[in-house]
């Protein structure tokens, strides 16, 4: 168990360098397992995220190694395609591997990911798909079941997912023939996984903003691949910055990735100047109100920023309204703001935050990752000390959390137990 202890009252200031995307490593391991050669994955973020799925490739009996700031992987040797109970189980992503299981042996075999702390997280759309390009998909008995070649077929998803995009195009570089994939994500994720598959012989490709063209029948081979800036990690620090009344820059931010969030952040009052990859935010003293906000599937307002700017509407000088569209329980973080002194109603989907003047610090629990990045952003503004508790959940997102803060001016300290 880890506690950070954070003193607030801080203004942040300084350079802070943005590592590579989570969620475009975890599904670029996965992919690796298509390609029978070694691939260097670069610009690896080291999070226990990443960790769990490098211990899922050794499983299947990949050989996995960190060299400099990435990983090589090499899947020549992988002899099985069914993912162990007790690995699986620990990380949702691990269902990323089915489609490239299936892409390269015409077989795979996982747990059920259990739901966690953000809602359900069904993957009827990743098995719908799967059957629709003529795999069996059996689902007795809590864990799921594929076999069968997959065939390259046109898909229509009903809801533009981020993992069973992946995992439908994964499976498609596997397939017999070409599969259409109509509606899919649009997040920058897609795009990286794409490129590293591009690069290793498969050929995908955007036919204009709905439609994903995957050529069958193609064998990856070794190759080499950068993961792209984590606009997620980039946007805590920037609400960081503007929480804390503070100046950033942030070196290797895409601003072309965080459009929705910039656009945000000048409404609460943040000065904000890119140049090159870095993006240069100066926060207000006290933060406008956000008068309505919507989370949406990319380019809209990304639901992994939400509960950061959540936290910034806390200390608003308004009342901010927020809507959370893609994930069903997501205001966790709402209860342990208000132990903080924020003075918000949840009701469903939408939040009203009537903005204080400022909080107080308490004794926090991080309930998801993102929740708890946004309590740690709280404390970062509250008189006083605020603990938080269960901070071991952030290190799932973000490398060196506490340090990278504490580096920018904050009094922040980590105990492990
Ligand atoms: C990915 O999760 C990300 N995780 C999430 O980041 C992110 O919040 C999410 O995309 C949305 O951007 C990774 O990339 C590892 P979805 P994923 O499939 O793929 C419903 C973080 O904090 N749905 O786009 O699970 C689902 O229940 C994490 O970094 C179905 O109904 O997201 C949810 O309501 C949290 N059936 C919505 O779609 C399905 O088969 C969005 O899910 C699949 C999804």
């Amino acid at each position: 168990m880890a506690k950070l202890i954070i003193e607030g009252g801080r203004a942040l200031k300084g350079q802070i360098t943005v590592q590579g995307a989570k969620n475009a490593a975890l599904p670029i391991l996965a992919a690796a397992m298509l390609i029978p050669e070694p691939v260097r994955i670069g610009n690896c973020p080291r999070l226990t995220d990443v960790e769990h799925m490098a211990g899922l490739l050794r499983a299947l009996g990949c050989r996995v190694d960190w060299t400099g700031d990435g990983l090589v992987v090499d899947a020549g040797c992988a002899r099985t395609a069914a993912l162990p109970e007790d690995l699986a189980g620990s990380i949702r992503s691990s269902v990323f591997l089915l489609g490239p299981l299936l892409g390269r042996f015409g077989a795979a075999e996982a747990p059920y990911p259990g739901g966690c702390d953000i809602g359900n997280r069904p993957v009827d759309l990743h098995l719908k798909g799967f059957r629709a390009m003529g795999v069996k998909v059996d689902e007795a008995s809590g864990r799921i079941r594929c076999l069968g070649r997959p065939r390259g077929t046109e898909i229509a998803l009903e809801y533009p997912s981020v993992g069973a995009t992946e995992n439908l195009l994964m499976a498609a570089c596997g397939a017999e023939g070409d599969t259409i994939l109509v509606n899919p994500a649009r997040e920058p994720e897609i795009d990286d996984l794409m490129a590293f598959l591009n690069g290793a012989g498969f050929d995908l490709r955007r036919e204009g903003s709905s439609r994903i063209r995957v050529r069958g029948g193609r064998r990856g081979h070794g190759t080499a691949h950068a993961i792209l800036p984590d606009r997620i990690e980039a946007g805590t620090y920037l609400t960081a910055a503007a929480i804390t009344g503070g100046h950033l820059v942030l070196r290797g931010a895409r601003k072309e990735h965080l459009s929705a969030l910039l656009t945000a952040l000048k409404e609460a009052g943040c000065r904000i100047r890119s140049e090159g990859t870095d993006l240069d935010i100066e926060g207000p003293e006290r933060p406008k109100e956000l008068r309505r906000l919507v989370t949406l599937p990319y380019p809209g307002f990304p639901t992994d920023m939400q509960s950061q700017v959540f936290a910034l509407c806390t200390v608003a000088r308004g009342t901010s309204v927020l809507e959370e569209n893609v994930f069903e329980d997501r205001f966790r973080h709402g209860a342990e703001l208000r132990r903080m002194g924020a003075d918000c109603d949840l009701r469903g989907r939408s939040a009203v935050i009537r903005g204080v003047k400022s909080l107080h610090g308490a004794t926090v629990t991080a309930r998801d990752l993102r929740g708890g990045a946004a309590l740690a952003l709280a404390g970062l503004r509250a008189d006083g000390v605020t603990v938080m508790e269960q901070a071991e959940r952030i290190d799932r997102g973000y490398v060196d959390f506490a340090a990278t803060l504490r580096q920018a001016g904050a009094a922040i300290r980590r105990e492990d137990d």
